[in-house]
């Protein structure tokens, strides 16, 4: 596991975003796996800047994100589609139909979970990007007594369920379920980038140095070959 330390948000989402650009550049139909939340923003920016400036091509890119609140459908500006529109999609030269999200508001969910499982399967990540939660998440598997392995709908954790709320109107309106990739969909990935702020230094050294645990869902990352953690100190 490689640990990089940036001073700031913005040279962790330039190196970030130059680590994904690589990985683009080096195999430009490749599969990237993709995170909503605070932390990849600045990322997603500087992605959009370099399509913009002709230096990346997301022609032949793919995407799959982690997770997808339920019951949002993806015009709502708090569903994750939405998020993945407005910060980067809309913004890069990519087939709207290469970009994949679970179907937060599928009739069968079950059955939405095995749909999405076989895709990203199917797919095969080169490079996922993660943040991470307060709690240690990933995607949105929460502390539990076991990893989930596969795609599966989740009741959110209080604590998410408040962390998120920042971005509504009111706490209420926080969806309590969502989809997310299981532990096993992410360690499928050939090579994971983790990012995070200063705000989950603490997390961060738990997961990185104390013991795997699904206590910590993000310990799991200890047993993975390619991952690189990016961290801002302010
Ligand atoms: C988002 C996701 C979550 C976030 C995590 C950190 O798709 O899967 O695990 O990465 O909650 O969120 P931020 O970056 O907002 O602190």
């Amino acid at each position: 596991m490689r640990i990089i330390e940036k001073n700031s948000y913005e040279e962790m989402s330039e190196l970030c975003a130059g680590i994904i650009g690589a990985q683009v550049l080096m195999k430009p139909d490749c599969v990237l796996g993709l995170a909503t939340g605070s932390s990849p923003i600045g990322t997603y920016a500087c992605l959009a800047e370099q399509c913009a400036k002709g230096l990346l091509d997301f022609s032949q890119v793919q995407t799959v994100n982690l997770d997808e609140y339920c019951g949002l459908p993806g015009d709502n500006p708090q569903s994750y589609r939405y998020f993945m529109d407005t910060q980067l999609f809309n913004k890069i030269n990519i087939e709207k139909e290469n970009t994949h999200l679970p179907d937060g508001c599928a009739a069968d969910m079950q059955a939405e979970c095995l749909r999405y499982e076989k895709l990203v399967a199917g797919l095969g990540v080169d490079l996922q990007l993660l943040g991470i939660g307060h709690n240690g998440h990933i995607g949105f598997n929460e502390p539990a007594e076991d990893f989930p392995v596969i795609v599966h709908s989740v009741k959110l954790a209080e604590s998410t369920i408040q962390a998120n709320s920042r971005l509504f109107d009111r706490v209420e309106d926080v969806p309590t379920q969502a989809v997310t990739m299981g532990i096993g969909t992410i360690m499928k990935a050939k090579k994971i980038l983790l990012i995070a702020g200063p705000d989950k230094a603490e997390i961060v050294e738990r997961a990185m140095r104390g013991a795997v645990t699904p206590q910590v869902p993000a310990s799991v990352l200890q047993l993975h070959p390619d991952v690189t953690v990016i961290l801002s100190k302010a």
